[in-house]
């Protein structure tokens, strides 16, 4: 479970995220829904520890990222999509195996994980080649099996699929629905109405750093007496302008 309690992250004058409360239950897909500027990132990067709050905070699975970040970051498997951060000389594996170890797992879990990640992210073709040879959507894979290699029960995916072609963002989007069923707790940005209508239980929609609404997303159809959600988007954001 994670709890957001008033978060809000000012940079100067800057107010890029402003008094956020959000309650998302274990086992939930969240969507975090908003245009370029909207606080997505900062927000999810204030969960993931690498950013302090300004102010507020929030637990994740029991755990206050202002006062027990390492805890935290046991229970997470982030990515994010603008830094795949992966090691160019390394291959595939090797970027995977080198994140299992600085997870405490030892080699033959490592292996067996490689072995898992390779066959459903379907990187069999390059899984030993340099991750700098390789193609956005296939650097995009291997951020993310190396993101998950420790199997962790929380995930905080920004922009997952952003930029990726179809057949990439199916393998990606088939691999987080995987994942809700195995009961894991997950938190995606995206801007796309379409991947949050077909991913997510819940949505919080924000807008310039605020909370605009966070339902489920039959209830803001029905309350938006909509089936489209893009539609509902533009007016939760006009109403607001
Ligand atoms: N390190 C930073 N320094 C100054 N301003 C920042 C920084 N990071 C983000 N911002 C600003 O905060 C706002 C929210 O940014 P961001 O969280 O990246 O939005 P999103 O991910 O929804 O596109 C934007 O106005 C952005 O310019
Ligand atoms: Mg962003």
């Amino acid at each position: 479970m994670i709890e957001i309690k008033s978060l809000t992250k000012t940079f100067g004058s800057v107010e890029a995220v402003k008094n956020i409360s959000i309650t998302v239950p274990k086992g939930e897909i969240f969507g975090l829904l908003g245009e370029n500027g909207a606080g997505k990132t900062t927000t999810l990067r204030m969960l993931a520890t690498m950013l302090k709050p300004t102010s507020g905070t929030a637990t994740l699975n029991g755990y206050d990222i202002q006062k027990e970040p390492d805890r935290v970051r046991g229970e997470l498997g982030i990515l994010f999509g603008g830094e795949s951060g992966l090691y160019n000389r390394l291959t595939v594996a090797e970027n995977i195996s080198y994140f299992g170890e600085l997870n405490n797992m030892d080699k033959k879990s490592i292996q067996n994980r490689i072995k898992y990640l390779a066959e459903v992210f379907e990187m069999g073709d390059y899984i030993n080649r340099h991750a700098g040879k390789l193609s956005k959507g296939m650097r995009q894979k291997a951020a993310f099996a190396r993101a998950i290699v420790h199997d962790p029960n929380i995930l905080l995916l920004d922009e997952p699929s952003a930029g990726l072609d179809v057949s990439a963002m199916i393998v990606i989007q088939d691999f987080i629905k995987m994942q809700h069923q195995l009961g894991k707790t997950i938190i995606f940005s995206s801007h796309s109405m379409v991947e949050v209508d077909k991913l997510c239980n819940r949505i919080a929609v924000i807008h310039k750093g605020s909370l605009i609404d966070t339902d489920t997303v039959e209830n803001l159809k029905t309350k938006n007496k909509s089936d489209n959600l893009e539609e509902i988007f533009i007016r939760l954001v006009g109403e607001k302008q």
